[in-house]
């Protein structure tokens, strides 16, 4: 029997029940994918009924206010994700949902892997997807040490993947590749006695299962000094949108965030008003209150908004940490 075969009839007995899993629909499944970039199978559940019961078609996600769709994404993080979902759901709107990967990267938000995926899960197209599951199990099965997070290296697992899916239905081998690795390909004690591919796996019985795949050595800590300025007004607070320049934050790029200024320092300051940790940037925030007729801003820059409104704009727990402090 082929590789693939046996990897078919394994996923066939094994397959976890998932609810995007159940559906061919381009929308329900571009949905999950973006979910499950953020966090994991269990975390992304709830999230996934309760954004698509919402949101139930891509044009009622197309017209929805932003600020809702952020309140739903709420709780996973990364809101340019839901920003871009937004986006791209209005391009998609007004033609019909594009059918191949070459049309799918056009849109907002779509990476290699999304356009492949729904190009793969939704239309079937022969295109391999490279998840951290299946980057881990090819890179053991080949034994290859690849740099994946190169795009010139990750290339070599691209050409690999693409070639499982040579000759079969993609949506289940594809389906079946990130089964393998998020279930018996796992990163630490990979089952391997219970695993189809055992046999033929170049790396099982080797160290190649514990060192592979590399890992990208981890980014060193950085700390960040932010100073905010927080100009209120009847019951109004100014915000500006945070551009990438020397002086701004290095996270939240393009979101409203309060005006002021932030610096990379080598040691924790001494006086801080409230700490706050995201990625490898560890920011300490001083909160100055500013009389608010001395704000000196262009009026296209600034936002007044509520407590309320910001929450739904830009609702990261940064912002939230600020409220509480004030
Ligand atoms: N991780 C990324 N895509 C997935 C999918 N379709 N099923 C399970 N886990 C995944």
């Amino acid at each position: 029997m082929l590789k693939t075969e046996q990897l078919l009839q394994w996923y066939k007995q094994n397959y976890r029940e998932l609810p995007w899993r159940e559906s061919r629909d381009p929308y329900r499944i571009w949905i999950s994918e973006i979910m499950l970039q953020q966090t994991t199978v269990t975390a992304v559940k709830p999230f996934y009924e309760r954004f698509l019961k919402r949101f139930s078609t891509v044009k009622k996600l197309a017209n929805a206010p932003l600020g809702d769709v952020l309140e739903y994404w709420s709780g996973l993080g990364y809101y340019s994700r839901a920003r871009n979902l937004h986006k791209a759901a209005q391009e998609i709107a007004v033609h019909d949902f594009p059918k191949s990967y070459q049309k799918l990267i056009e849109l907002s938000g779509f990476g290699p892997y999304t356009a492949r995926a729904v190009a793969s899960f939704a239309f079937s197209e022969p295109v391999g997807v490279l998840d951290g599951n299946v980057i881990r199990f090819l890179s053991r099965y080949h034994a290859k040490k690849v740099e994946w997070w190169r795009p010139s290296e990750r290339a070599k697992l691209q050409v690999l993947a693409d070639e499982w899916v040579q000759g079969f239905d993609s949506h289940d081998v594809n389906q079946a590749l990130i089964e393998i690795g998020a279930t018996i390909c796992v990163a630490q004690n990979p089952r391997c006695l219970s695993c189809p591919l055992m046999k033929t796996c170049a790396s099982v019985g080797t160290p190649n299962v514990h060192l592979l795949p590399l890992k990208k050595s981890r980014k060193e800590n950085e700390i960040w000094l932010w100073q905010i300025d927080v100009f209120s007004n009847e019951g109004k607070y100014a915000f500006v949108q945070n551009r990438p320049d020397k002086n701004s934050l290095p996270v939240l790029k393009n979101d409203w965030v309060w005006p002021g200024t932030a610096k990379r320092v080598m040691s924790v300051p001494k006086t801080f008003d409230f700490k706050h940790a995201v990625t490898h940037h560890n920011i300490y925030v001083s909160v100055v209150r500013k009389n608010s007729r001395l704000a000196k801003f262009k009026q296209e820059d600034v936002k007044w908004l509520k407590q309320s409104d910001i929450k739904k704009i830009n609702p990261t727990s940064l912002i939230n940490k600020a409220f509480s402090y004030l």
